[in-house]
């Protein structure tokens, strides 16, 4: 697959098939993906994989407790800004606006989008999910080596015709998930991603986030 079909094609999967995916084809994307660029090659990354039993575990842990969404354990970090400015703010209504439409979910009916909310600790359905964690010390510049890994993760599982979406719902489960994963102290949970094949039947998998034009965020100079 042309690196510009992954980018092209990926988008934030929220319905899988129950098809598996192999641990070693999940071995092989990390490793690969371990090729990403780091300030100073840190490669300041930590996956946790989990499939089977194991995932089901954790699903069963936070089943009981979906009520507590959608704070629950309250987030380890700040996953927007507060207030978030705009266009930000706007773009953030609007893929929400998409989300919920497509499952024909008003914005009055809130339970109807807790329910949606909580898919998320289900993982969508995927068979394999996957936690990633960066050390407590790590600064923004050790942030963006990590997101530079997961992006690779999310194309690299292109090449693999699977579908991917990272959650950061998850930093609102994140003594659970510690717990659950036996993460040292040191380490701090940052999200998780789903990883599977898609249910391309399904509505929600049916629309796809705007972007913004090239014009509205770069400028270019010099250029005969
Ligand atoms: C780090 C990160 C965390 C995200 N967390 C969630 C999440 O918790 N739940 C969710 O449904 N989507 C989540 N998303 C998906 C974004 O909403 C999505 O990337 C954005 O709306 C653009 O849509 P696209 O990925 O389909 O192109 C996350 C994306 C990123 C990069």
């Amino acid at each position: 697959m042309h690196i510009r079909e992954a980018v092209e094609s990926r988008y934030s999967c929220r319905a899988f098939l129950p098809k598996p995916v192999s641990e070693k084809i999940v071995r092989e994307i990390l490793q690969s993906a371990a090729r990403a660029p780091s300030g100073g090659n840190l490669q300041p990354w930590v996956a946790h994989v989990l499939a089977g039993k194991r995932l089901e575990e954790l699903r069963a842990l936070i089943r009981p407790r979906l009520n507590e969404l959608p704070h629950a354990e309250g987030g380890e970090y700040q996953v927007y800004p507060v207030p978030l400015k705009e266009p930000y703010k706007a773009r953030r209504f609007k893929v929400g606006e998409l989300l919920y439409d497509s499952i024909d979910i008003p914005r009055e009916d809130r339970s109807g989008r807790y329910k949606q909310f909580a898919r998320n600790f289900e993982f969508f359905g995927a068979p394999v999910g996957i936690f990633f964690s960066l050390d407590r010390t790590m600064g923004p510049p050790q942030w963006q080596d990590l997101g530079m890994h997961i992006q690779s993760v999310l194309l690299l599982a292109r090449g693999y015709g699977l579908h991917t979406c990272a959650q950061e719902a998850w930093t609102y489960w994140h003594k659970t998930v510690s717990r659950f994963l036996d993460l040292p102290p040191e380490l701090m949970l940052f999200c998780g991603v789903a990883l599977g094949y898609a249910d391309e039947a399904a509505p929600i998998n049916q629309w796809r986030a705007p972007r913004a034009d090239v014009t509205e965020f770069a400028t270019f100079q010099g250029f005969d």
